[in-house]
């Protein structure tokens, strides 16, 4: 496993083609040696992915779409974006699992035809899991951890182009994360599970209500590869601080 520390900022169905231009400041800090190990990726609306990919192409942060279709190539599904279609953009990652697609319907068998199509077709695979609410009070997050990991997972051979994200529901927009000891056990378990399917030490990174003020106390839990940010990295300066924080 590299010493890549990621931060990924998750901009959802939020941002038009004005909001890109208080990227510059990132652009900057991307290209000093200090923080040469943070590995930054934008997943912007399909939409403003054309115009990220411009704006940082002489940068070393990459671009990702938030979803695919599970048909890698073409087909008549409108209003659907394929893999093929994201790398030809020029996408290195696509997002997939979020809790938001399950909510809406996205069962685990989806998601891995998605991870097979997606890993088909050379793009990184950040793979999002994790409990609600209602399965944390119930004590089943490690049961259902287990079986998101491996459905989604099932019948992947090549794990190299797989990053795991741990975004536990209930954290997702409240500003509320998980206490430093449940964090430690649902990573170690996710880390157990993980081994079972590969040798490879695949990078497991935290989101959920990550901002500037909580970071100094998620990047010392060890076993953290880094960050998925949503509502805080659509304003860069609250993005940049997350990252100065981490690495510092
Ligand atoms: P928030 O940071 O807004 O809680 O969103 C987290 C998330 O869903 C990242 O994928």
């Amino acid at each position: 496993m590299t010493n890549n520390i990621y931060f990924i900022a998750n901009w959802k169905m939020y941002g038009g083609t004005s909001s890109l231009s208080n990227l510059n400041k990132l652009i900057n800090l991307s290209k000093l040696k200090k923080y040469s190990k943070a590995k930054i990726i934008y997943f912007p609306p399909f939409t403003l992915i054309h115009n990220f990919i411009n704006k940082v192409k002489r940068s070393k942060i990459s671009v990702g779409g938030q979803n695919c279709h599970h048909v890698k190539n073409y087909g008549s599904f409108t209003g659907s974006i394929s893999p093929k279609m994201l790398k030809d953009l020029g996408c290195k990652y696509v997002i997939l699992g979020h809790s938001e697609n399950r909510t809406a319907g996205e069962t685990n068998d989806d998601i891995n035809k998605k991870i097979k199509s997606a890993l088909n077709k050379n793009l990184k695979i950040i793979f999002c899991i994790g409990e609600t609410l209602l399965e944390k009070r119930n004590k089943i997050t490690h049961s259902v951890l287990k079986k998101q990991i491996n459905h989604g997972l099932k019948g992947i051979k090549n794990f190299r182009n797989i990053l795991i994200a741990y975004e536990p529901v209930w954290s997702i927009g409240t500003g509320i994360i998980p206490k430093e000891n449940e964090l430690n056990l649902n990573i170690a378990k996710i880390r157990k599970l993980i081994s079972k399917k590969t040798k490879i030490k695949l990078p497991i990174l935290y989101g959920g209500s990550v901002n500037d003020k909580n970071i100094n106390n998620l990047k010392n839990i060890s076993g953290i590869k880094g960050f998925l940010v949503g509502s805080a990295s659509q304003k860069t300066k609250k993005f940049i601080d997350i990252i100065k924080k981490t690495i510092n």
